[in-house]
């Protein structure tokens, strides 16, 4: 049976209307370029028309009209979607794992913290890598706090600047584990500024988990636990996003056995390919509270089907990040309207949590304003749970911030966070895990 849903003849509209309004003055049109021999449209009128799948129908035709059905039916029907076509199948957290806390409730930031680090292992085996979790909690919380973990593209002693951090080691170009002195790229976590508003902030370092280029697989967590003897089947291809995504669920495993952290307010946080990768654990794992993607563009938070900036084509072109994903997600390079998911539905996923979705508006490669309207169309989803989606069909300009339940944030700026994108983020934060309680 196929059903033609308001939703869908609205969006429909609401695409074309808009192009004409808000997005065009905001994001110029710039001349084509091309990446791995792939043309990359950025003008909005060349987009064309594409339907979007209704977050509120079923495949079997059922329309999602209650909580119920939502998170009964569609919801797990969605979410088993997106591991066969998009980003694979993780298998669960191996039991018992293994915490190593090598420093515990240090005192740092003159007095204003307490800091600890511990390596989670992900086997039984000590041999076998693990990963350095750091955070920080306010030195006078007196009770659980809510945390900001953040999965950076650096070891933690290169994020914060804290003489106490032991020094880490990175991946390096020539795919060799290195001590960790260079390479910052955009982290930089200001720690005081977030324990000021009531919250703890931790840190880990997504090579931990798994290395990222094409041959990581083979040196991180997704063949560690195709190992029989590490008690967690191999469930299927996932992709190297569902490996840092799983690395997470595990620092919240730990949290949860941390009398300091409120493991029922732990918010997410990444940049990038970091920021499609907190949207996919914060999908999986409802145990997130908050999920805060920055920049997270294509395959990410920005709409697939708007052939504008990054494209499935590009992502998975066989020299670029193919391997983020399950095999069979190429195949939709060149059929993009057969995917039966889109990016609206990733963050239907996180309904009835908060998300902020932290764009720039001169980052057209990761498409702002295709991020904008996947939230847009998650918003009936959000309503039909009693949350609050944008409450606006035109996008705010860049520097106004929408902090409902669905929140946007388009900065000044490009690819990756700038600096006054902490005040906004500390607002939503505090707006909605309300560290006073
Ligand atoms: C590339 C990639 C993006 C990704 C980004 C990043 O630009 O094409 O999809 O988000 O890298 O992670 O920095």
């Amino acid at each position: 049976m196929s059903v033609k849903s308001d939703f869908q003849s609205g969006l429909l509209v609401m695409a074309a209307v808009l192009i004409t309004s808000s997005a065009a003055g905001q994001i110029a049109d710039a001349p084509d370029d091309s990446v791995a021999g792939i043309p990359v449209n950025y003008t909005e009128a060349e987009i064309g028309d594409y339907n979007l799948p209704d977050p509120l129908i079923c495949r079997d035709g059922q329309v999602v009209d209650n909580p119920e059905i939502w998170s009964g039916k569609r919801r797990p029907e969605i979410c088993a979607l997106f591991e066969q076509v998009q980003f694979g199948h993780a298998p669960p957290g191996p039991e018992p794992i293994r915490y190593q806390v090598f420093d515990s409730g240090t005192s740092a930031f003159d007095g204003k913290a307490k800091r600890t680090q511990v390596t989670i292992y992900f086997s039984k085996d000590a041999n076998e890598p693990g990963m350095d979790l750091l955070y920080y909690i306010p030195a006078d919380a007196g009770k659980p706090v809510p945390v900001l973990l953040y999965i950076a593209f650096t070891a933690n002693s290169m994020v914060v600047d804290d003489p106490g951090i032991r020094q880490g080691f990175i991946w390096n170009r020539e795919h060799k584990k290195v001590p960790a002195d260079n390479g910052r790229r955009f982290d930089q976590l200001n720690v005081p500024a977030v324990l000021a508003r009531g919250f703890g902030v931790a840190t880990v370092y997504y090579g931990d988990i798994e290395p990222d280029f094409q041959e990581g697989a083979a040196l991180g967590v997704r063949n560690l636990l195709a190992k029989p003897e590490n008690g967690s089947p191999y469930a299927g291809p996932w992709g190297a996003i569902a490996a840092w995504s799983w690395g997470l669920s595990r620092c919240l495993d730990y949290f949860e056995r941390d009398g300091d952290v409120d493991a029922g307010r732990v918010a997410i946080m990444g940049i990038s390919r970091l920021g499609k990768t907190v949207l996919w654990a914060g999908a999986l794992d409802p145990r997130f509270a908050l999920i805060i993607p920055v920049c997270s563009g294509e395959s990410g938070a920005a709409l697939s089907r708007r052939n504008y900036g990054e494209t499935i084509a590009h992502i998975t072109a066989p020299a670029r990040y193919h391997y983020w994903f399950v095999p069979g997600y190429q195949e939709y390079a060149d059929k993009v309207d057969l995917l039966p998911v889109d990016s609206h539905m990733l963050l239907a996923m996180l309904a009835p949590r908060p998300v902020l979705l932290v764009t720039g508006n001169t980052d057209k490669w990761s498409d702002p304003y295709g991020e904008f309207l996947a939230a847009l169309a998650a918003g009936p989803v959000y309503r039909l749970l009693g949350k609050e989606g944008l409450n606006t069909d035109k996008m705010p300009p860049a520097g106004v911030p929408v902090l409902n339940d669905i929140g946007f944030y388009m900065h000044d700026g490009g690819h990756g966070l700038v600096p006054s994108d902490w005040d906004v983020i500390l607002d939503f934060l505090v707006k909605h895990l309300q560290p006073e309680n």
